[in-house]
């Protein structure tokens, strides 16, 4: 990424030595599976002050996602060393996102490629962050059931397959929304587009349960942590768009973005009643 009106290029590429390398450095072949089928794997997470977020949370669903489509992952210390190398040479802001990439590699090959990209936190989420996102409700046509009954479809994977969710951001924003929540076919809400949704209803706050084919969350996983030590009642529940318009609160939480407060639904306002301050921080690292 530049950053504006300077030129200069912050983000860093690490290969697969744990070496930083010019960002535009060729990492990948033009046959490589990844860019091919979209087969691969990745996580996303926020480096604070120099601090990885929930790093060993990341390579534990790295591995899990790539045991979903049983894809070779390298050991976590060859994560931890690329990791570690972006935050020496980082030159930016006080927050980074890092991006942990493993594909299938070249085609008949069978050997994996990976890397890591660090980059700073898009100014787009650090808005989303500060006021909030208007989002529309998407079907997403895949009935729940089939997470059990169909593990090809990788439901609650991180697969690099993202382009129907890239489609689906794409399609809420030429409708004048930021966002997109998607919804199954019998009306239950899902997930967003790169995020998870959470509801507070009085003093509980809930999001939707994973056996649905979600993918699970790990900033969720801190909030619900943090907000349960805090007093609040937690859970997850079936929920549909219906109970998101009665809510107090509806959020959208994701590893870099953190915590973004829905405020308008499918075009209508929704309650400004929440504790939107209070989920901000719940779902945020604790300052040291
Ligand atoms: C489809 C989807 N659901 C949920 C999430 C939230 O996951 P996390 O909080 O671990 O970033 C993401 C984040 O990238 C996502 O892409």
């Amino acid at each position: 990424m530049r950053v504006a009106g300077s030129g200069e290029v912050l983000g860093l590429l690490v290969n697969a030595e744990g070496d930083v390398i010019p960002r535009d450095s060729p990492v990948l072949r033009a046959d490589d599976l990844g860019v091919l089928r979209g087969d691969g794997v990745f996580e996303r997470l926020l480096v604070v002050d120099g601090r990885p977020d929930l790093l060993d949370e990341h390579l534990a669903r790295l591995a899990r996602s790539a045991a979903m489509m049983d894809l070779p992952v390298p050991p976590e210390r060859v994560w931890r060393r690329g990791v570690d190398a972006a935050v020496r040479a980082w030159r930016g802001g006080a927050e980074m996102s890092v991006r942990l990439v493993i594909t299938r590699g070249a085609e008949g090959v069978d050997a994996p490629t990976w890397y890591l990209l660090a980059d700073p936190v898009s100014p787009a989420l650090l808005d989303q962050r500060r006021d909030g996102v208007s989002v529309l409700s998407l079907e997403r046509g895949l009935d729940p059931e089939l997470t059990e009954r169909a593990p090809w479809l990788l439901m609650g994977a991180k697969s690099l397959s993202y382009a129907v969710n890239m489609a689906a951001q794409r399609w809420a924003r030429e409708h004048d929304a930021d966002d997109a929540i998607f919804v199954a076919p019998d009306g239950q809400v899902l997930e967003g587009a790169t995020s998870a949704v959470v509801i507070a209803r009085g003093r509980t706050l809930l999001s939707p349960p994973l056996s649905l084919g979600i993918l699970p969350s790990i900033t969720l996983g801190r909030l619900f942590a943090a907000a349960e030590a805090d007093g609040w009642r937690v859970g997850f529940e079936r929920l549909t768009v219906h109970d998101l318009h009665r809510a107090e609160g509806v959020w959208l939480v994701s590893s870099v973005r953190l915590a973004a407060r829905v405020h308008t639904l499918d075009g209508k306002p929704l309650a400004d009643v929440g504790p939107h301050e209070q989920v901000a921080r719940l779902a945020s690292p604790r300052p040291v």
